[in-house]
């Protein structure tokens, strides 16, 4: 890496140059007109932090508690699907550096490398998202498997009823169905030489969780439509009960927006709530997660922990999250971009720049640790 790398914005950057165009835009495209995508990060931008003066913070600690464990910061690299095909072995490498950095690593449905292959890289269990497909015997298995490597967090996303459409992807080919092979793809492709020779090297090519429950489906465009077919928009609170009485560790809801959609979650025996929209990607025109978090930290009070994601791109939006009422935030394209730009070093570099950040938001907001953050810490909008 030739130019300092010094804030997510670089690393953006340089993942842009690296990744291949229909991978680039399956990361950073969000639904139709991407009003929500850009919400996400125009709501963070706008909220204000409060400076505080000689409050003797020469001793900080970043540090906190997610579901009884201790991270050595609130944050936790969010499930994103596919992270193999935009660096070989991408899971691999994220869970890597997120153990190292003393976060979470959630693990996709729809990830590339099987969870097996991500367990067997890493000391401690990764957390596992859990889409619910249509074909219930198949979920069992996944849950099966899971516990199997370990895991005691199971993520379970509710905000895909149904895939919403991503225009950019479809211009290029970047489908559940995919069609790839059109000439300006593959012009690209032989562009990108490193990450051509990264994915060769790397054994996991497909839908490394499903492909073995898609029969007969040999090649990555098979399996996709698989996939596909199995998204059920049929999924009902019924569901989440039915996933409750098969998990026996601990249940994460993410995607909730709505108040009463936390509530029900909660009343389910959900241990904790992502507040999220998934970056964007699903319903176009539904508020930022920010500004949707304080309603639901105010309807969950303390009976379940209450994360958030949503265009976190430094240390201080996540500490915005906190002061908001998150006791964590997700990190979702920010690992992607490490990833594209330097596999397990650039998710590691990713990490190290989101806790300088959040160290220095620490000292100049007066907080020697995160159980002083409050919305004091918010200054009051005009
Ligand atoms: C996602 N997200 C996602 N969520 C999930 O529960 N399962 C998944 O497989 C995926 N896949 C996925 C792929 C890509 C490329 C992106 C960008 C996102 C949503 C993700 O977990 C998270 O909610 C958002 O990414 C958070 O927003 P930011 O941090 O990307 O702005």
């Amino acid at each position: 890496m030739a130019r300092p790398l010094v804030n997510i914005e670089d690393l953006r950057q340089l993942a842009r140059a690296r990744t291949p165009r229909p991978f680039w835009s399956y990361i950073e495209s969000g639904s139709f007109e991407q009003l929500t995508l850009a919400a996400n990060r125009r709501d963070l931008d706008a909220l204000r932090l409060r400076p505080r003066a000689l409050a003797g913070v020469a001793s900080r600690d970043p540090g906190t508690v997610m579901l009884g464990q201790r991270r050595r910061l609130p944050v936790a690299l969010a499930p994103t699907g596919l992270a193999g095909q935009i660096r070989g072995d991408g899971e691999i490498h994220g869970a890597r550096a997120a153990e190292a950095a003393g976060v979470p690593f959630v693990l996709s449905t729809v990830s590339t490398c099987p969870m097996e292959a991500v367990r067997a890289a890493v000391r401690e269990p990764f957390w596992f998202q859990l889409y619910v497909m249509r074909d219930r015997g198949v979920v069992a298995d996944l849950l099966r498997r899971a516990q199997a490597t370990g895991c005691t967090t199971l993520v379970l996303t509710v905000d895909l009823a149904v895939l919403a459409p991503r225009l950019q992807d479809e211009r290029c080919g970047m489908t559940l169905r995919p069609r790839l092979f059109n000439a300006p793809n593959v012009i690209d492709f032989a562009r990108k030489p490193a990450w051509l020779w990264h994915r060769l090297r790397s054994p996991h090519r497909s839908f490394g969780n499903l492909a073995p429950y898609a029969t007969g489906c040999r090649q990555l465009h098979e399996v996709s439509a698989w996939v596909s077919e199995q998204l059920d928009p049929g999924m009902s609170w019924a569901d989440l009960s039915w996933v409750r009485e098969r998990w026996p560790g601990q249940l994460v809801v993410k995607g909730v927006i709505d108040p009463r959609d936390a509530r029900q979650a909660v009343s389910l025996g959900a241990d904790a709530i992502v507040v999220s929209n998934h970056g964007g990607r699903q319903l176009d025109g539904a508020p930022s997660s920010i500004s949707a978090l304080p309603a639901v930290c105010e309807a969950v009070g303390d009976r379940a922990a209450v994360w958030f994601d949503g265009g976190v791109r430094s240390g201080t939006d996540v500490l915005k999250a906190l002061a908001s009422g998150a006791q964590a935030a997700w990190l979702g394209r920010p690992w992607l971009y490490g990833l594209a730009a330097g596999g397990e070093a650039g998710v590691s570099h990713m990490l190290q720049l989101i806790a300088r950040e959040l160290d220095v938001a620490m000292a100049l907001c007066g907080l020697r640790d995160l159980s002083q953050v409050g919305a004091e810490q918010l200054w009051p909008q005009a």
